[in-house]
């Protein structure tokens, strides 16, 4: 991207404490080429909100029990959304599962983190159940979201090691501090024009992915 283009302005969903949020906020104070619009969280007391404020961004509350079904929800989200006039929707600890109506109307445009190497541990409780599978590897995932639940296509994963005396509490930290690195990355490609969803697939530097990137091997290693 050139300097002089503007950056990408980006809405953010969150629903709890919000560090996959501060990490796309400190990112966006340095390399990453987006403006965050809003943080919009279901529920009320969500640091992730006092983040958003501190950092000078919109925090707007959309309480999912004032509305009457899912459907009523989501329209209200998208109509709140959509006064951002964002280019990307980031799902950061959103926990709601989304309408066709809702993932339709920002296809292309919506991405998520899910704390386990899809399509292992679709759903809830992904570390208690990596551990209880006897997993040696767990981790995190970005993705394009469609309309199956934690199913669209992966674009970049980060692994760590499950030890013998972890917790799930223990494993969780380990994988977010994968999460804090993954988000801004896959942003930062999608702001510049390298990720894309076509056709159902995510596409990088104007190929289909095959199979997810690994942070491992995409990100330049620190200098020893
Ligand atoms: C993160 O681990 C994220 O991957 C997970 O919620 C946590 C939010 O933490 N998301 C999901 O489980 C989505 N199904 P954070 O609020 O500190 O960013």
């Amino acid at each position: 991207m050139n300097e002089k283009s503007a950056p990408l302005p980006v809405v953010v969903l969150i629903s709890g404490g919000g560090t996959n949020l501060q990490a796309l906020i400190d990112a966006a104070g340095k390399s990453l080429p987006v403006e965050i619009r809003a943080v919009i969280s279901n529920e009320p007391d969500a640091f992730g909100l006092e983040r958003a404020r501190r950092a000078g961004i919109p925090a707007e509350v959309l309480n999912h029990r004032d509305f009457a079904d899912r459907e009523a929800f989501d329209r209200a989200l998208m109509q709140l959304i959509d006064r951002y006039r964002p280019k990307l929707v980031a799902l950061a600890g959103f926990m709601r599962i989304l309408t066709p109506a809702f993932v339709h109307h920002y296809e292309g445009r919506l991405l998520n983190i899910h704390p386990s190497l899809l399509p292992r541990f679709q759903g809830l409780h992904t570390h208690r159940r990596a551990i209880e599978a006897g997993e040696r590897e767990h981790g995190a995932s970005i993705h394009f979201v469609t309309e199956e639940l934690d199913g669209g296509p992966v674009v970049l994963q980060a692994r760590v090691p499950v030890l013998p005396e972890d917790t799930p509490e223990k494993l969780a930290a380990r994988v977010l501090e994968k999460e804090h690195r993954i988000y801004p990355l896959a942003v930062k490609w999608f702001a510049e024009g390298r990720l894309e969803l076509r056709d159902g697939k995510a596409w990088f530097d104007g190929r289909p992915l095959e199979r997810p990137l690994r942070l491992d091997e995409v990100e330049p290693r620190p200098a020893e």
